[in-house]
């Protein structure tokens, strides 16, 4: 396989990211002796959850809905976090000042059902847990993104029912979209478009997905996605500002002929497609609605700012 891809999560290299502290169960530790048990269950069975956040000018984005989904997903797991909203807010910052990090950070919060006594799934064999894990790194998103566009190839692995492992749970296994965006990767593209079950246009492995149809923003109706808290900002957004938008079935007759199309998520916000399965959208080039709502995007982080 070539590295010739690009993927919505580049970042421009910062080598003070080489020194970091990390928060290991209330321990800042270098990253380079940064470890969790090999009896873990994160580690041994993917038993665990995670959220990605960012902060801009000294504020977490968006932390309540982060903590929110984080908590939901807890409660669905009968997994114990341990620790309360506030107490999980303070090892944040307690993260964010051990590193004096204020601004362009990226923030990756793990919490999994802690180490367990024997090697296998059952949940009351985790009699250490939890196990909380604060990675914060310096992190600027490559904005060359939005001149090279994304290229996605339509993968035959979907996001899974709420009946098996239900998409909105951003667990620590990710091998559903880590198979998802290999088999892009072996076609030639940097990310992979997700059906779903029916095979109306879904998601990406790692982002939600929208296109632009006359004037209209189109996504999924939510319902086999992540509940990205970048792509409800988009939603909420466009209706703000008199965009229409509409969360409804589409397939990929809508997507091929579509003006426009872009990723959501918190790491990069808004990155443009220009390649969909060998199709060009928009002409390669990133679109007047793209554009409008990365600007609405920036300002409403801005005025979380103030
Ligand atoms: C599969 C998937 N889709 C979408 C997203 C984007 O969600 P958010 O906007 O909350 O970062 C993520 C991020 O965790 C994800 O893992």
């Amino acid at each position: 396989m070539t590295d010739t891809h690009i993927s919505t999560h580049d970042a421009a290299a910062d080598e003070r990211n080489d020194n970091i502290l990390i928060y290991v169960n209330g321990q800042m530790v270098h990253r380079d002796q940064a470890t969790v048990s090999v009896y873990d269950s994160g580690f041994m069975l993917g038993d665990g959850i995670w959220e990605g956040l960012r902060v801009y000018d000294g504020r977490i984005s968006f932390l309540d809905e982060h903590l929110d989904r984080l908590f939901e997903a807890a409660l669905y797991l009968d997994l114990d976090i341990g620790k309360t909203r506030e107490e999980l807010t303070a090892a944040i910052w307690e993260t964010l000042n051990a590193n004096e990090m204020k601004t362009d950070v990226h923030i990756r919060l793990m919490v999994t059902r802690g180490k367990k006594k024997k090697p296998f799934q059952h949940p009351h064999l985790s009699i250490y847990g939890p196990t909380l894990v604060i990675i914060a790194e310096h992190s600027k998103p490559d904005t060359s993104i939005v001149e090279s566009g994304i290229r996605l190839h339509t993968v035959p692995h979907h996001r899974g029912l709420p009946l098996t492992q239900d998409a909105k749970l951003n667990s620590h296994s990710k091998l559903n979209c880590i198979i998802a965006l290999n088999h892009a990767i072996r076609a030639g593209a940097d990310e992979a478009l997700m059906l779903d079950p029916f095979g109306f246009v879904n998601t990406t492995n790692a982002c939600n997905f929208f296109i632009v149809r006359k004037g209209a923003v189109w996504t999924s109706t939510g319902d086999y996605c992540m509940n990205g808290i970048t792509r409800q900002k988009v939603i909420d957004l466009c209706r703000a500002h008199g965009i229409p938008v509409f969360e409804r079935n589409f397939s990929l007759v809508d997507t091929y002929g579509a003006d426009e199309a872009f990723l959501t998520g918190t790491f990069g916000a808004q990155s443009p497609v220009f390649e969909i399965d060998g199709r060009v959208i928009g002409g390669a080039k990133a679109g007047p609605i793209f554009h409008l709502i990365r600007g609405y995007y920036k300002s409403l982080i801005a005025e979380q700012n103030l």
